[in-house]
């Protein structure tokens, strides 16, 4: 799964001077109407939790939560150091501004500090085919944050974010990440044989979908909001 699409050696972006980005651009009260994503992500709450945008404070705790063994383990590595979160954060914000990119922390209720991220990518501005990816700190698996964060990262994907067809890709090994991904709606359209390399061996995923129908459909199924 491409839950991180930010390549380091790919991203000659970042020596750009000429772009100049909000790097703690969550809570602006102009964002939180949704007029323009593109300008600072919303502060999404639901049951328990908050999605807001990721700031460059939350580089050390998202280190800490997503480079675990357990977490990274069918993933597309994380960046190897806080400093690698750092540059991924200032991608996420130049994505977000270009309209391609929208990277939500999460943030438990009652707590400050980022715990983990939904985020969503275009794949085709035309078409408004995306593809959304997500993860969690290990000790906050199976409390419902994932079905929480989801309700309010898909209600964001079909609201402001206008997409029609939602992707996800999940290794066939990784259970929790298909159990995920079943039990909250998507529809399995197809195997990817051999279409994920990780730690050197290639592994199937599965190709999870949600059309803008399936939302209307199972997004009253959510006991949430
Ligand atoms: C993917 C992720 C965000 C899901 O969050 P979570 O809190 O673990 O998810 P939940 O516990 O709500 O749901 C997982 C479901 O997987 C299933 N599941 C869990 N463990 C399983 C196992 N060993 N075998 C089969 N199914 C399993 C269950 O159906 C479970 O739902 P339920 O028990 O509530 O019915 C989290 O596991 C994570 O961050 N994983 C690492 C990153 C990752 O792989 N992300 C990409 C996913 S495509």
């Amino acid at each position: 799964m491409e839950m991180m699409p930010y390549q380091p050696h790919l991203d000659r972006s970042m020596s750009d001077p000429g772009l100049t980005l909000p790097l703690t651009g969550c809570g602006a009260p102009e964002a939180e109407s949704n007029t323009d994503w593109r300008l600072g992500l919303p502060v999404l709450d639901g049951q328990g939790l908050t999605l807001r945008e990721l700031a460059i404070e939350d580089a050390p705790a998202l280190f800490a939560e997503l480079t675990t063994e357990e977490v990274a383990r069918f993933i597309s590595p994380p960046p190897a150091s806080v400093e690698g979160f750092e540059k991924f954060i200032r991608w996420a914000h130049k994505q977000r501004a270009a309209s391609q990119y929208a990277c939500f922390a999460v943030v438990p209720e009652g707590q400050t500090k980022a715990v983990g991220m939904f985020q969503i990518r275009m794949l085709d501005t035309d078409q408004h085919v995306a593809e959304w990816g997500f993860a969690l700190g290990s000790d906050y698996w199976g409390t419902g944050l994932f079905v929480a964060g989801a309700h309010l990262a898909l209600a964001f994907a079909f609201g402001p974010m206008e997409v029609e067809r939602l992707e996800a890709r999940s290794a066939t090994p990784n259970l929790r990440g298909n159990g995920a991904l079943r039990k909250i709606g998507a529809v399995r359209e197809a195997v990817l044989s051999k279409s994920f390399e990780r730690h050197g061996e290639l592994l199937d995923q599965a190709l999870w979908t949600i059309l803008r129908e399936d939302w209307r459909r199972i997004r009253g199924a959510f006991a949430v909001n």
